[in-house]
């Protein structure tokens, strides 16, 4: 059985003081949630005062991002995976599109990221996703699934205990345009399929899959009623902790 995990990517929001409030707030919202596993993401400059708030708590830490080089070094401007577990983060969202968008990232840089947090021992959130043009040019299937290759390239069986994949369709991010549960589905079946072909069946029905891209407190029960949805990456409605508790919440 593969445990749900629902993520909240705060994005570039909050100051110290609102990330360290929406932690606290969200603390004894989600403490009976023992049906998923609870990740929240804030800016690097608020990780080690949420990570120190929620500590013995039910919620986990994540960075939104890190560097390729696991290796302490002249990398002006770069943070390790390390420094992140030194802080006291789980995990690390990499891959994400408004990262691949806006700087740059490849299935190569990806790949090197995700290899770099594995490396530290801490859990990578791997995202993919098509844009608009793609799906209606009929090739979503095949960008998804090269980006997934790409970026999962090279690693071990082993390795993958420490993958949650993030499908999450460019065109459903902050557009109030979620998947279908039926699209998400489809995709997440494919994703499935291919983890299957790169690392085999037992490693397919292990890997928790999550959707992400306006999923909402309305929207949440109908996503995680298909069988490959295993989870969401929540943006804008994780800002606020009690709607954010609400999806955590959707079962009970
Ligand atoms: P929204 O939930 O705001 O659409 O963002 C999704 C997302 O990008 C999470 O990583």
């Amino acid at each position: 059985m593969r445990k749900p995990v629902i993520a909240g990517n705060w994005k570039m929001y909050k100051l110290l003081g609102e990330a360290v409030d929406t932690a606290l707030t969200l603390k004894p919202l989600v403490a009976n949630a023992n049906h998923c596993e609870v990740v929240i993401a804030p800016v690097f400059t608020a990780l080690k005062s949420v990570a120190d708030r929620v500590e013995g708590s039910n919620i986990r830490v994540s960075a939104q991002n890190c560097s390729t080089e696991a290796k302490h070094g002249a990398q002006t401007g770069e943070v390790a995976a390390d420094m992140l577990r030194d802080v006291g983060c789980s995990h690390v969202i990499v891959g994400h599109s408004e990262r691949r968008q806006f700087y740059g990232e490849t299935d190569a840089t990806v790949n090197l990221k995700t290899k770099a947090v594995i490396q530290t021992g801490l859990t990578a959130i791997v995202c993919v996703g098509e844009k608009l043009s793609e799906r209606e040019s009929g090739n979503a299937e095949s960008v998804v699934k090269t980006q997934l290759k790409g970026s999962l390239d090279g690693l071990t069986v082993a390795d993958m205990e420490r993958i949650i994949i993030a499908y999450e369709p460019v065109w459903a991010i902050g557009t109030g345009k979620t998947a279908t549960p039926e699209q998400a589905q489809e995709m997440h079946g494919v994703i499935r399929r291919s983890l299957a072909e790169s690392h085999g069946r037992d490693v397919a029905e292990a890997t928790r899959v999550l959707y992400g891209g306006s999923v909402k407190p309305d929207n949440i029960r109908s996503l995680m009623d298909q069988p490959d949805v295993d989870g969401a990456l929540v943006g804008g409605a994780s800002l606020d902790a009690e709607s954010f508790a609400q999806i955590v919440n959707y079962k009970v």
